[in-house]
């Protein structure tokens, strides 16, 4: 593994390795050394956890980062080209986390430098590092990651979490229910792949009843951003509201996860209830970014 682009780029025993690792670096039974590495986090998009659990990741490990939120303040502003930007940052640096509002522009990155690529969010398209700490969340409060009943809710056609989560997740065996409004439903390539694979998903326009069925609910905000139209965002935007009353008669151990940030899809209410996992999850995401820092500069020593 040189780079991580994708989900469907990991084979399920390197997801495992990585969590394993993951698991080991947060007990403090390995302790990676990334000291004199550095990493370039090149955040062209605004990110709050997936920017400051890395700079955390690699800190923590002895690491040290570059770090860039927006273009402005660099040679992009002068019409440097992103090529140029990034063959100039991999002379400095051992390892690129990039994310950005251009759908392939992590793969686009690894095409032209030599060093590691991490994507860290391509618009709509995927992001892998929070499906693995997604995953890694899971395992930690369902004790495994086979056979389980998962929900994703929410904007699943421009939701890059739900569409790597998904691909990672397929997998494992799960059952999959997909509720979303009609129009921002799961893209097609990815319910093809899953009936390729012969996984179970059903398609759903509403939460009701659902959460007693459950192992996991996964909640995803509507993206205003995403929206060419905001008349069509105005016309979606609140559809699910998760509360107290959504979660009666979930088991014990069903756990509502959110990769955050959230807006209203999960009323405040709910973070005094033993479902809430969300804000564990989000720190899920610094052992999980330790694991695959520490394995892709070992792999590229
Ligand atoms: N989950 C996630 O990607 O959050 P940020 O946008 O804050 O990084």
């Amino acid at each position: 593994m040189k780079n991580l682009i994708s989900m469907r780029d990991l084979a399920p025993q390197e997801t495992l390795a990585l969590l394993q690792l993951a698991e080991d670096i947060e007990a403090k039974r390995v302790r990676p050394d990334l000291s004199g590495r550095l990493a370039a986090l090149l955040f062209f998009e605004p990110s709050t956890r997936t920017h400051f659990s890395f700079d955390t990741a690699m800190k923590r490990l002895g690491g040290q980062t570059l770090s860039m939120s927006g273009s402005g303040g660099t040679s992009a502003q002068k019409g440097e080209s992103l090529a140029d930007t990034l063959k100039t940052i991999s002379m400095y640096a051992d390892l690129i986390v990039i994310r950005s509002a251009i759908e392939g522009a992590a793969r686009y990155a690894a095409e032209v430098i030599d060093i590691p690529v991490i994507n860290a969010g391509d618009g709509a398209n995927q992001h892998p590092t929070q499906a693995l700490l997604d995953l890694y969340s899971i395992r930690k409060t369902q004790g495994r990651l086979e056979d389980l009943s998962i929900a994703l809710v929410g904007d699943l056609k421009f939701g890059r979490t739900a569409h790597s989560l998904v691909q990672a997740l397929a997998r494992f065996r799960p059952r999959f229910s997909f509720v979303s409004p009609e129009h921002l439903g799961m893209p097609y390539y990815i319910l093809e792949d899953l009936q390729a694979a012969g996984v179970s998903y059903r398609q759903l326009t509403s939460l009701d009843g659902l959460a007693c069925e459950l192992d996991v609910m996964y909640v995803t905000r509507i993206q205003r951003e995403r929206f060419a139209d905001p008349e069509e965002y105005e016309k979606v935007k609140g559809c699910y509201v998760v509360n107290r009353a959504t979660l009666a008669g979930a088991r014990e151990s069903m756990r509502v996860l959110h990769p955050l940030p959230r807006v209203n899809e999960i009323a405040a209410e709910v973070d005094t209830t033993r479902h809430a996992y969300y804000f564990q999850q989000a720190h899920n995401g610094v052992p999980v970014r330790q694991a695959l820092l520490a394995t892709l500069l070992e792999a590229a020593e």
